[in-house]
C-alpha cells in the first residue's frame, strides 16, 4: 500500500536554504537601484518565480524599467546567486533530508522534485542529490509558476500516481496553495503560523516517521 504514495519536494527551503543566497543576489540589485530591501520583504519572494520576484522587487521601490533593463538585470542577479551556489556542497543540505530519502526508499515511495527554481539541478548535483529524484520539475517545465498546481501536477506523472496519493513538502504560501489546488497533501515545512494553510505542519523534516506515511494510508 506504500507504494501507491508519491512525494514530492520542493527545493529552496526544503532540500537546501538557499534562500539566504536569493536574498544577498536581490539585495546587491535593490542597493544599485536604490530600493529598500530587506530580509522581511524577501519572505514575499519566496517560492515566487525569478521574473515575478523582480516585479515584486521592483513595485516596492516604485521603479520601471525598460524589457532590456529587466533581462540584464535579471542576468546579473542570477550570476550573483550562480557564485553563492557554486560554493554549494552536501553540508548544506537541511536536517532531516537524507534520513526521510533513505526512509522513502525503503518503503519503495517514490520521489521528484517540484520547485520553481530554475537552477534546480544544478543545486541538486552540488549538493549531491541529484541521482536520488525520480524526476525533476522545475522552472524550466513549467509555464505557469506556483500558486498554479501545474509543477506538481507534472511531479504527479513523473510518479505515475493521481494527485490524490501526493504528498507535498513545502516551505512557501505559494507552495502551499499550488498544491491544495491540485488536489494534493501538503506538508508546511517551517512556521506554523506562515503556513496555516498546510495539512500538516512541521519544523524541520526531522519530524517525519514512517509513522507518518502509515497513517496516511
Ligand atoms: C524558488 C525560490 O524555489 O525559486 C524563489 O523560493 C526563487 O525565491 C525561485 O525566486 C526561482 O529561482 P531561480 O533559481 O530560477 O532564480
Ligand atoms: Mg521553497
Amino acid at each position: 500500500m506504500m507504494n501507491k504514495l508519491g512525494v514530492i519536494f520542493d527545493l529552496d527551503g526544503v532540500i537546501v536554504d538557499t534562500a539566504k543566497y536569493h536574498y544577498l543576489a536581490w539585495k546587491t540589485l535593490a542597493d544599485e537601484l536604490d530600493i529598500t530591501f530587506t530580509e522581511t520583504h524577501n519572505e514575499r519572494l519566496k517560492g515566487v518565480s525569478r521574473e515575478k520576484s523582480l516585479d515584486i522587487l521592483l513595485e516596492l521601490g516604485r521603479v520601471t524599467l525598460s524589457q532590456a533593463q529587466r533581462k540584464l538585470v535579471l542576468e546579473q542577479k542570477n550570476k550573483d546567486y550562480l557564485s553563492f551556489i557554486a560554493k554549494m556542497g552536501p553540508e548544506e543540505i537541511l536536517p532531516g533530508v537524507t534520513p526521510l530519502l533513505d526512509l522513502l526508499d525503503r518503503l519503495a515511495i517514490p520521489y521528484v522534485l517540484g520547485s520553481a527554481s530554475k537552477n534546480a539541478a544544478l543545486i541538486l548535483k552540488q549538493v549531491n542529490l541529484f541521482d536520488r529524484f525520480k524526476g525533476i520539475v522545475d522552472g524550466n517545465s513549467v509555464t505557469k509558476a506556483k500558486p498554479d498546481p501545474e509543477v506538481f501536477l507534472l511531479g504527479a506523472q513523473l510518479l505515475h500516481r493521481s494527485p490524490y496519493q501526493c504528498i507535498v513538502f513545502e516551505d512557501a504560501i505559494a507552495g502551499i496553495e499550488a498544491a491544495h489546488k491540485a488536489q494534493m497533501i501538503a506538508v508546511g515545512v517551517g512556521h506554523k503560523e506562515t503556513l496555516k494553510a498546510a495539512d500538516y505542519n512541521v519544523n524541520h523534516l526531522t519530524e517525519i516517521t514512517e509513522g507518518f506515511f502509515t497513517a496516511l494510508i
